[in-house]
């Protein structure tokens, strides 16, 4: 059954009605359809327009149609041209004329604007105690490797000793604005659409800020137009879900390059891990992999839809349609990516000494051997050049500037005394960094404990 059909006089071509046709997935929001008819009806009758027992047999049905749905007793057909179709369709087929009065004072204009918001609101709320979860792992590793000792890079070049804790927290920024994000975009997207009806609202007195309470949404939409053609928030979603993928990969590529032979700073679990068919030895890190090449796909879907809105003329357009598989693949795709991530960094095994290693034998201590100097008196530009000097002699010898011994470094300069070794030490080094940011010990225990506040003070958005 058709929703139209009423002013043509022939059927419509096969392949137009598939070409169409959006069934096959805009039924994923079948439950925001249903609670968005189930909250018009009961509005309507509200307001006068339908009696108490008609709202009661529509609602009774819809609520039905949900659950046989749900328990997959009730199947959605995939011949119809849409959720909204079939959704209507099957009430009718139920309840009669009653049935026929569900589309009252609305379009599937405002309709399906709705029913987008309510599917992305859902989502976003997941997305946002995915990101919570993510956090609290991240959080946890932190406290436990305040005093694990690492390169930090820059240039993908070791430059100055910090530790795990300060890396991550680096990430724990990230992800935190990402979930401030959604927190804007959830705000500013929660005005419910309906009412707007194909483009102009409707000549029923619909009580449009009744839907909106018993749908929760802050209040209804202010221009009917704008209503049924905002595609704003999907763009701003994807857009933070691109920059949640962004960091994810980011993430991901530190991951693989710490997971090589050549670092061994983490060992990724066996069951995070794939195999190689041909290379038995292989131990894969393709979860980290994919994460980084899913980062494409999102990507493109915020592309896509930045440019099929573009040239859009006011209002609807069936244009628009286009707004659903792509954001539907990116809030899936996301969402895997993340709590697979957590799993992988949740398990993982922290090579400590290798890490340690490798900060030592960098001259990532070179600028605090610097400092010593300036510290006793030597101006900056001179104890750069000293310590330059001092690095060379390590490269030819192969040692680190702490293996030098004190005849050694005097040779080169003699201000160095026996302090020095204390003074480049990777814990001195460190802990010298101490103002807030810095990943000195005492400056780390306060962000930390400020981060846990923050977890606490910051529930998952409902
Ligand atoms: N499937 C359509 C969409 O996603 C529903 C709205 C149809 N409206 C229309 N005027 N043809 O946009």
């Amino acid at each position: 059954m058709k929703l139209w059909g009423g002013r043509f006089t022939k059927e419509t071509n096969q392949l137009v009605h598939n070409f169409n046709a959006s069934i096959s997935f805009d039924q994923k929001f079948f439950r925001q359809d249903i609670d968005g008819s189930i909250a018009h009806v009961t509005m309507l009758a509200a307001c006068g327009i339908l009696t108490d027992e008609e709202k009661d047999i529509i609602v009774k049905e819809l609520q039905n149609i949900k659950e046989e749905i749900l328990d997959g007793r009730l199947e959605i057909s995939p011949t119809y041209e849409d959720i909204h179709s079939f959704v209507e369709a099957t009430l009718i087929e139920r309840t009669g004329d009653v049935g026929k009065k569900l589309h009252t004072g609305r379009s599937r204009n405002d309709q399906v604007a709705l029913d987008m918001k309510l599917y992305t609101r859902d989502e976003i709320r997941e997305i946002d105690s995915l990101l919570k979860e993510l956090l609290e792992t991240l959080l946890n590793t932190m406290a436990e490797n305040t005093h694990t000792y690492m390169p930090g890079f820059t240039h993908l070049q070791k430059a100055q000793p910090l530790t795990l804790a300060h890396h991550f927290g680096a990430y724990f920024e990230m992800f935190r604005r990402d979930r401030s994000r959604l927190a804007d975009i959830y705000r500013r997207m929660n005005y419910c659409p309906l009412g707007a009806g194909a483009l102009a609202g409707t000549t029923y007195p619909l009580d449009r800020s009744l839907t909106a309470s018993l749908l929760g949404f802050d209040g209804p939409t202010l221009n009917s137009m704008d209503s049924v053609s905002d595609r704003d928030y999907l763009i701003e979603l994807l857009s933070a879900l691109s920059t949640i993928m962004m960091h994810l990969s980011r993430f991901c590529e530190e991951i693989i390059i710490w997971n090589t032979n050549e670092y061994q700073f983490i060992e990724l679990d066996d069951a995070y891990s794939t195999g190689s068919s041909i290379m038995p030895q292989k131990k894969n890190p393709d979860i980290a992999e994919l994460v980084r090449g899913k980062t494409g796909r999102v990507y493109g879907a915020l592309t896509s839809i930045l440019t099929t809105m573009k040239g859009l003329p006011l209002a609807y357009n069936k244009d628009m349609q286009e707004d659903k598989e792509l954001t539907f693949d990116a809030i899936d795709t996301v969402k895997g990516c993340i709590k697979l991530f957590e799993g992988m960094i949740a398990t993982m095994k922290i090579n400590k000494d290798a890490m340690e290693r490798s900060a030592k034998n960098g001259f990532t201590n070179a600028t605090d051997a610097a400092d010593y100097l300036v510290n006793h008196g030597v101006a900056f530009r001179d104890a750069h050049g000293i310590i330059g000097q001092i690095v060379l002699f390590c490269i030819e010898k192969g040692i680190a500037i702490d293996d030098m011994s004190l005849d050694e470094l005097k040779s080169i300069c003699p201000v160095f005394e026996e302090d020095i070794y204390d003074a480049i030490s990777l814990k001195t080094c460190v802990n010298m960094r101490n103002t807030i940011g810095g990943p000195g010990e005492k400056a780390m225990a306060e962000v930390i404990g400020l981060c846990r506040q923050y977890l606490a003070d910051t529930p998952a958005l409902s």
